[in-house]
């Protein structure tokens, strides 16, 4: 597949149009950004690790009858994706509680609500990503009532495949973030990317951190621990 223009640079992946109107390259970079692009480093070997990541949890989505814009590995680091108009949402699932929920309200790292949590926040850079909610983003014209509808049914879908494919792997999947994109056809599916550098991931046994707050903490061994991961899930899916 021939790759044409960038379309599209962000702090940790690159996207390219190609050929095909239908279909774009997403490239995984080494960079690491936290903080909104306060804090940067180049994790050499990262990017294809998240991409492996990514398209194994993409694999293992579909075959659950999730639909996702990814297609296949071109190589490494290179994966083709349908081409969709993201929207610009974070969606993010808590199981746990953690991270800037912690922060906000006062709460203690781990702490296990009775129920999910799903938070909305925008995505601008300018903006810092602020929370939202769904009134917001409907005034916005970001997304409608029913389209959120959809959005939440698969953000809970996702999480129950996801908490379930990580506990297999020994890892608690604390919370993870994800993006939503419309089809040319307007139907909603998964979009970006998923990995230790969209969620939190701990080690059930030890508490181990095993994703990017190593690297917003300044815990050293990122690579190391998202490969652990890699390997971990790819035990539980050739099982
Ligand atoms: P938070 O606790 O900082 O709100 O993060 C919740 C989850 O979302 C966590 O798994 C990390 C992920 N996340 C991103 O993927 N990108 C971001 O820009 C932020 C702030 C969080
Ligand atoms: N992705 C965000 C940034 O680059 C924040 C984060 O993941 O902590 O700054």
């Amino acid at each position: 597949m021939e790759l044409k223009d960038m379309l599209y640079e962000g702090k940790a992946k690159q996207v390219f149009l190609t050929e095909d109107p239908e279909r774009v390259v997403v490239r995984y970079k080494d960079t690491a950004t936290a903080f909104n692009n306060i804090k940067k480093a180049t994790i050499v070997g990262k990017g294809k690790v998240t991409s492996a990541i990514s398209a194994l949890l993409y694999d293992f989505l579909s075959k659950a009858g999730v639909k996702t814009h990814f297609e296949e590995l071109l190589d490494e680091c290179d994966q083709v994706c349908r081409r969709v108009k993201v929207i610009p949402l974070e969606v993010v699932v808590r199981n746990t509680i953690a991270g800037s929920m912690a922060q906000r309200l006062g709460l203690e790292e781990g702490t296990k609500p009775e129920n999910v949590i799903y938070d909305l926040f925008y995505k601008s850079d300018e903006l810092g990503d602020p929370l939202m909610n769904d009134h917001h983003a409907v005034a916005m014209k970001l997304v409608t009532y029913e389209e959120l509808q959809v959005i939440y049914e698969l953000a809970g879908r996702i999480d129950s495949l996801l908490l379930d494919l990580f506990r297999r792997a020994g890892i608690h999947l604390v919370d993870f973030k994800m993006e939503f994109g419309r089809t040319a056809e307007g139907e909603i599916i998964l979009a970006d990317e998923l990995s230790p550098d969209t969620c939190r991931l701990w080690d059930i046994e030890t508490g181990e951190k095993l994703d990017k707050d190593r690297f917003r903490r300044d815990l050293g061994h990122v690579r190391e621990a998202y490969e652990e991961i890699l390997h971990r899930l790819q035990k539980v899916i050739n099982q």
